[in-house]
């Protein structure tokens, strides 16, 4: 019998890979449920999360009141699109969001403070709810090169 390694060691790497994502402290099984983002955009400006970061494209915002060089944008083109638990880990658990490397952002010399001890449950997934949809994959590159 031939042995296909190629396909063999493909599928090693996915019972790897899905074995970790199966352990106990693993998100599986976590269902959330979904937000209000008018209210989001509320308890945004309640909590203050404007004074380190605008929201592109969403006017009306305070200013932010860290220096310039310091203002995270959230939202835009990123090359990786954010799923709703990578939002929700930016927000709950920023320290593990940025060793889990959300691509851009590490390195920064501002950090996200907590803010377990203050947010509702509602307001985190009201927040996240009015974050997600202000993502937008960056086109590859190549994609401007396929002619018609
Ligand atoms: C004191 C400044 C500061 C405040 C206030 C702040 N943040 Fe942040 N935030 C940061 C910085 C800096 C980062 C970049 C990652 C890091 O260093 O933690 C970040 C990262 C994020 C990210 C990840 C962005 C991405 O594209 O992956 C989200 C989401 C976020 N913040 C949401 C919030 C929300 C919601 C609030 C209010 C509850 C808030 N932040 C308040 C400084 C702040």
């Amino acid at each position: 019998m031939k042995t296909d390694i190629p396909l063999l060691s493909s599928l090693l790497t996915l019972a790897l890979l899905t074995g970790c994502d199966m352990g106990p402290k693993s998100g599986r099984g976590f269902v959330f449920p979904e937000g209000d983002l008018a209210r989001g955009q509320k308890a945004f400006v309640d909590l203050k999360c404007y004074e380190c970061h605008r929201v592109d494209g969403v006017a009306g915002l305070p200013a932010p009141t860290v220096a310039p060089g310091k203002v995270v944008l959230l939202g835009g083109e990123v090359p990786t699109l954010r799923t709703y638990g990578a939002l929700v880990t930016a927000v709950i658990h920023p320290s593990q969001a940025r060793t889990a490397g959300a691509p851009g952002l590490s390195g920064k010399d501002a950090v996200m403070p907590q803010f377990n001890e203050t947010m509702t449950v509602a307001q985190m997934l009201d927040i996240v709810t009015f974050l997600h949809p202000r993502y937008r994959k960056l086109m590859p590159l190549r994609e401007y090169h396929v002619l018609p």
